[in-house]
């Protein structure tokens, strides 16, 4: 599966639903992660999880995350998502969100070491479940536990293991420790993958050049930012720096707005449409004022208006 180094996008609550796989994957992402789905909610028939397990189009291998603390329920949440289409699921180990920490699930189990073993146990017994965790370097600077969940991850036959190089504790705060991360990875006996603070392709291509490491992920980098895929490829394997022009832009922005419609319907693809185009239009002179007057249009053809003015 990992043959060629991939450059995935990285599940993202709220943000990698269908139509924003579907904008990263033409712009070359090799893999784009699901949001994750409680595997509670779709064992006890949520719609609103079983909705997230729709596959797009683009989905071809379609990747889809699961959150959840028990093992059964997760191994039953993992059989129903590859019946409704995916390939690969990744078990969320590492978010430090308190709505999900709370239910025992994310990175609660980097505290509870044993039930994230009980849950690798439950995905690899016969017949067994092709499947990757994600995870983070540790709970706190005192409970560090990536090497011990890679051993375990390969024990158990994961495909492969993703870090992002923090702390629970340190939520988004910080840097990401990839030099923690490469010294676990260089010794790791399954593949490994990074994430964290990649936010330009010449970083990108220094760690997916990194022999340690078999590939990476691209978080709140994209956002905004579809084609920055692309700017990666281009420079890792053409050694040039590529910068989308006005117009692929504009086109880019607009089909999102279609996209997000089919997706969701008029009016809540419109709520959030506003807040992709607010990192849309991020760095641009008079961004303050654009966004603000983003945030007050209800009628999609000035949206639209508006998209031409700034993408000339
Ligand atoms: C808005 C947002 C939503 C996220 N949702 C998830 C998620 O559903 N599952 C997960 O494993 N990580 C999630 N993450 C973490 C990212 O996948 C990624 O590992 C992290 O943001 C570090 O990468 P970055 O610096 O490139 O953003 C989320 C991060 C952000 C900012």
């Amino acid at each position: 599966m990992f043959t060629k180094k991939p450059i995935i996008l990285a599940p993202l609550a709220g943000i990698s639903d269908r139509s924003f796989r579907n904008l990263c994957r033409s712009f070359g992402a090799d893999f784009a992660v699901s949001e994750m789905v409680s595997a509670k909610g779709l064992v006890y028939g949520d719609r609103k999880s079983r909705m997230l397990l729709v596959p797009d189009e683009s989905d071809k291998p379609y990747w889809v995350q699961l959150f959840g603390s028990e093992p059964e329920i997760i191994r039953e949440a993992a059989q129903m998502a590859l019946a409704a289409g995916a390939d690969l699921i990744d078990i969320n180990m590492g978010c430090p969100v308190r709505k999900v920490i709370k239910t025992g699930a994310g990175a609660a189990l980097l505290r509870e070491p044993e039930r994230a073993r009980k849950i690798m146990q439950a995905l690899n017994r016969a017949p067994a479940i092709p499947y990757t965790i994600k995870t983070r370097t540790g709970w706190d600077n005192e409970i560090f536990v990536l090497e011990d969940f890679i051993k375990m991850a390969a024990e158990f036959n994961a495909k492969a293991l993703t870090c992002h190089p923090r702390t629970a504790k340190m939520m988004f705060s910080g840097k990401a420790d990839w030099q923690r991360l490469m010294t676990a990875a260089e010794k790791a006996p399954l593949p490994v993958i990074g994430s964290g603070d990649i936010n330009d392709a010449a970083t990108a291509v220094t760690y997916l050049k990194h022999p340690a490491l078999a590939g990476i992920m691209l978080g709140r980098g994209t956002f905004g930012r579809p084609w920055f895929f692309r700017e990666i490829k281009e420079l890792s394997e053409n050694g040039r720096s590529w910068v989308p022009a006005s117009e692929l832009k504009r086109e880019t922005i607009l089909r999102h707005g279609e996209l997000l419609k089919e997706e969701y319907g008029e009016k809540h693809s419109l709520l959030l449409y506003r807040k992709h185009l607010a990192w849309y239009i991020k760095g641009i002179p008079g961004a303050a004022a654009c966004r603000k007057k983003i945030f007050t249009l209800t009628d999609p053809a000035l949206v639209r208006e508006m998209v031409y003015d700034i993408f000339p």
